[in-house]
């Protein structure tokens, strides 16, 4: 892990919603490139908050935040949308289409990047068997077990090689054995140089699969040792 180089940077971030709630303020931290990062805190604590905007889905209200070079609070809509080529996303309840096949649902965002059938092919299969599906294909999602949804959820988000993975309570609706393999995954894939930051609760698959841990309280940094 190469520590001078940081993936995602803030600096006072704050984020107010319309409403006039301040989900999150004065948030400073460093990720570095490489790294697992679990960031903890109860219900309503900000931790999806801070995920939707690394994406770009929420425009911080004040502060800094930079992702993979990119500066999100000015960036125009196009500059979003390349950033998000680079960042695989696992959201909260996984976030499947019911009505497309296990293939359609993982190809999306090459689909979106202009890839045709005969390049995606090989391209899906290869995830799929990092995920241990590839004999589900064809299949679709209301047809498999929420561990598989899950690890199907994972194949999508890590087909565009992108270097950041953000998940958001990957493991939510998991039975223990289930969850730990979905972590294996995302382990194997922090090994393979992925930066990964996922939000979570099960405090207890932190002692299993050791990471850098941020926690959140009501919108601030409790403790934030990344590195
Ligand atoms: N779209 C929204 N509009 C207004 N308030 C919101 C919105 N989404 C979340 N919140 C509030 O922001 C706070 C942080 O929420 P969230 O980021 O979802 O927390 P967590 O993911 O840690 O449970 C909560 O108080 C929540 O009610
Ligand atoms: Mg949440």
């Amino acid at each position: 892990m190469n520590e001078s180089e940081t993936i995602i940077h803030m600096k006072n971030l704050m984020l107010r919603y319309p409403t006039g709630k301040v989900a999150l303020s004065g948030l400073n931290m460093d990720i570095p490139q490489g790294s697992f990062v679990y960031l903890i805190g109860e219900s309503g604590a900000g931790k999806s908050t801070l995920l939707r905007m690394i994406y770009g889905g929420l425009r911080p209200t004040s502060g800094q935040l930079k992702v993979q070079e990119q500066m999100i609070r000015g960036a125009s809509d196009g500059q979003i949308r390349a950033l998000r080529q680079r960042i695989g996303i696992i959201f909260q309840g996984n976030r499947l289409l019911f009505s497309r096949t296990v293939f359609e649902n993982v190809a999306m965002p090459l689909r979106v990047q202009g890839w045709d059938a005969q390049r995606l092919l090989p391209r899906v299969k290869k995830v799929l068997s990092f995920v241990g599906l590839e004999d589900r294909l064809w299949s679709y999602p209301e047809t498999l077990s929420g561990g598989e949804q899950q690890r199907i959820a994972i194949a999508r988000a890590m087909i565009s090689n992108p270097p950041l993975i953000l998940a958001d309570e990957p493991t939510g609706n998991l039975d223990d054995d289930t969850a730990r393999h979905v972590l294996d995954l995302l382990t194997s894939l922090n090994k393979l140089g992925t930066t990964v930051l996922m939000a979570t609760h099960d405090l207890h698959l932190l002692t299993s699969h050791p990471g850098h841990v941020v926690q959140l309280r009501q919108g601030a940094l409790v403790m934030g040792q990344t590195s």
